[in-house]
């Protein structure tokens, strides 16, 4: 049994032995699933990093974005967890449910290691989250997370629109010196988690290492809730797959995009997914795959990365790369975006479906 899952989000009580044992697997897990992105040394360089929009994790500093911890603080253990489990949605960092929950918990214990930081740490304690008040999910829930938006500033970066084009948007470096978008409400797009309390979670405790700061100081008690249904009200009917995945492309890659496509709308993004199927018979990616195997959620960069060299992403991995699909630049070129495109309307979630909690 693993006993870092029985702590609830305080630090946690491992007998020697078994901590010991854990590494060692932890260890293995990493090698086998985390090293073409996070790197050998934890420095955030694997081979696949050089392709990626956003940069890997380096896990030296010891500064996590995802906690439920106060602001600046360390993850708990549980918060590791939970990103390894999850994934990162619309990043390379994929879900990793399908390991055993041992091999995850174990995994973390060794990601722990790349920073000394863990080690002076005192108690890591979750923040409970704010209850929600009855009214949150009701008109006059949005119209007060409405006046919160405007009085918190949340437009300087995040766009009056909540389409992540406020004045202070292309202007913000993270700590690790990369730049960092901030979240487009209008693709419904959520990094945290799929729940409103993930959101919630986000703006008590903010992200650290990113300009997402804490937001607990100014907001009175529950009004972190009526901020995240403002937010959901700027989630834009997306009609299909295709509309979802030309959008994502077209935010991914823009210059490429307008380029080889023009506007991400739902009648060029179907022509675009239809393309790319005809691209994949050309080159016969069927003689490996079965119509619909390529399910797994992944984001368009890790695919650019899987073009480019399928180890870098998949360690073992024996297909072949396909440089003809990307520019000299590393680019999807445009058989690379309906490619993409294609894969994607297949295997993102169906836009209609998509949790509504
Ligand atoms: C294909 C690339 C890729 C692989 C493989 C990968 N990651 Fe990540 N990981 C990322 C990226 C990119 C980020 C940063 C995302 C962001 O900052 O939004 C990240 C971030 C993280 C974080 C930091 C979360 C936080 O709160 O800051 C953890 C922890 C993590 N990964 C664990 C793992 C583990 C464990 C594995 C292997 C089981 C793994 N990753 C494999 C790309 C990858
Ligand atoms: C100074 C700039 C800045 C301000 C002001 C700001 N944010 Fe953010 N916010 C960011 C950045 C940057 C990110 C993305 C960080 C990342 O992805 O690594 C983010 C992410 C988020 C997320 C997470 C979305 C996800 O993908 O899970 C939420 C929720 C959020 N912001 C809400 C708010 C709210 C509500 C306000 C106002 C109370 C606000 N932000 C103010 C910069 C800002
Ligand atoms: C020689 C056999 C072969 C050919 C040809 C091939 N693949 Fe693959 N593909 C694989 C194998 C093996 C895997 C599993 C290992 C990996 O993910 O790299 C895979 C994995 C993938 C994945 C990741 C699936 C997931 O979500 O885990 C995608 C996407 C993919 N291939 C796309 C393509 C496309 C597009 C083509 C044609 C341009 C193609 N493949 C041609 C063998 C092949």
């Amino acid at each position: 049994m693993v006993a870092a899952l029985a702590g609830c989000g305080t630090q946690d009580v491992v007998p020697e032995r078994e901590a010991a044992d854990a590494l060692a697997r932890g260890e293995e897990v990493y090698l086998d699933h985390c090293v073409g992105c996070h790197g050998v040394a934890g420095d955030g360089r694997g081979p696949a990093a050089t392709r990626l929009l956003t940069k890997p994790r380096d896990f030296r500093q010891g500064t996590f974005k995802f906690h439920s911890t106060s602001p600046g603080a360390l993850p708990t253990d549980e918060d590791l967890i939970r990103v390894t489990t999850l994934g990162i949605p619309y990043t390379s960092m994929q879900p990793y449910a399908d390991l055993p929950l041992r091999d995850r918990a174990a995994v973390v214990q060794y990601v722990k290691t790349f920073s000394s930081r863990w080690r002076s740490s005192g108690a890591r304690v979750s923040l409970p989250p704010p209850p929600e008040p009855a009214d949150a999910r009701t008109r006059q829930g949005v119209e007060k997370g409405r006046a919160a938006y405007g009085r918190a500033m949340c437009k300087q970066c995040h766009g009056v629109a909540g389409d992540a084009k406020g004045v202070l948007a292309h202007a913000l470096i993270d700590d690790w010196g990369d730049h960092t978008n901030p979240a487009d409400f209008t693709l419904g797009m959520f990094k945290s988690g799929p729940r409103r309390a993930d959101a919630v979670r986000t703006i008590m405790t903010g992200l650290n290492g990113t300009a997402m700061a804490s937001f607990a100081d100014v907001l009175d008690e529950g009004e972190a809730w009526y901020l995240v249904a403002y937010l959901r009200s700027f989630a834009r009917p997306i009609e299909t797959r295709e509309h979802l995945a030309a959008l994502l492309l077209a935010r991914d890659y823009p210059d490429a995009f307008a380029r080889h496509v023009g506007e991400p709308t739902p009648e060029a993004a179907r022509a675009l997914a239809l393309r790319g199927s005809d691209i994949d018979a050309e080159k016969q990616c069927m003689k490996c795959h079965s119509v619909g195997s390529m399910q797994a959620r992944r984001s368009n960069d890790w695919h650019v990365a899987h073009f480019a060299d399928p180890r870098s992403v998949v360690p073992l991995s024996r297909m072949p790369a396909f440089p003809s699909l990307l520019d000299e630049n590393g680019t999807p070129n445009a058989d690379g975006l309906a490619t993409i495109a294609y894969i994607q309307a297949t295997a993102l979630p169906n836009p209609r479906n998509v949790d509504s909690e």
